[in-house]
């Protein structure tokens, strides 16, 4: 399989075979969120892995995905500490691989997600005793190859300068999507948009390695972007091919996103 066959499809498969396909240093952004490992209902994917042989795993995905990176290329990682009473901080132990493979670690972004006004862990009920924090936000880490610039004409930048400002305030809230398609855990649109919009020129290519439901191939393709998309699962690549088909050029669907952005 060569890179054009990738480009611009929804591709079915293994990711880590799949990227062999791929050339290095061709890849503008990666964008993704790996399954986290909590036993999320995934139709192809066993997420109750052994952790030491979880983290293995991914961190071939890292040595791929770095190598398919153009120079200057980034890496925006979406990842959150799993488990209340049993916190695991899965966020710092990607977060310490693709700095130990060598990418730089420029920035993180705070994804504000409750939804739920006064939700509580519960832990030990108004005692000091052991009392829990309920996460209500995920991170986007924003990882560089080689260097922090991006060369990239003028004529393919699209981003104004108010969409700018606001998308450079790193707090970002924007409302979770719950299930599209019978898929656990996909991205809302928007967090999506921002991250393409502020990070890519215009016709760049933007890979999911864990494509899932297609939200990046479908916000790629609407932004003027091309992408590459793989998802081991059959079912959410066709949830994928069928967003793909619908998608519509042009403006964002925007949800419910409490967002400050204007288009
Ligand atoms: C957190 S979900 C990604 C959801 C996606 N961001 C979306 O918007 O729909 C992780 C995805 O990884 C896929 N997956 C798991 N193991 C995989 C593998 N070895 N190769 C490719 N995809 C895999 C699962 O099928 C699942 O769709």
């Amino acid at each position: 399989m060569t890179l054009k066959a990738l480009v611009g499809r929804i591709t079915k498969g293994d990711c880590l075979e799949m990227m062999q396909n791929i050339p290095d240093n061709s890849i503008h952004l990666a964008v993704t969120s790996p399954p986290y490992n909590v036993g999320k209902e995934y139709s192809d994917h066993n997420d109750r892995m052994d952790y030491d042989e979880y983290l293995k795993w991914l961190n071939k995905v890292w040595i791929e995905t770095k190598r398919v990176l153009v120079h200057g290329g980034r890496f925006a990682l979406n990842i959150a500490p799993t488990g209340i009473a049993d916190f695991t901080p899965i966020h710092h132990d990607l977060a310490n691989q693709l700095r130990a493979i060598g990418l730089i670690f420029r920035t993180e972004i705070l994804w504000y997600k409750q939804t739920i006004y006064k939700r509580t862990a519960w832990g030990s009920w108004r005692s000091p005793r052991n009392p829990h924090i309920l996460p209500s936000w995920e991170y986007v880490f924003i990882f560089s190859k080689d260097s922090w610039t991006l060369d990239g004409s003028k004529d393919e930048i699209d981003i104004q300068g108010k969409e700018f400002q606001d998308i450079s305030d790193g707090h970002w809230y924007i409302p979770p999507e719950t299930r599209r398609g019978g898929h656990p855990a996909p991205f809302p649109e928007e967090l999506i948009y921002r991250l393409i919009k502020f990070y890519t020129f215009k016709r760049n290519i933007v890979l999911d390695m864990f494509g899932g439901t297609g939200t990046v191939a479908v916000v790629a393709d609407r932004t003027n972007r091309k992408f590459i998309h793989i998802d081991i699962s059959e079912e959410y690549c066709q949830v994928a091919e069928d967003r793909l088909r619908r998608g519509d050029k042009g403006r964002p669907r925007r949800g419910k996103a409490l967002s400050k952005i204007t288009h």
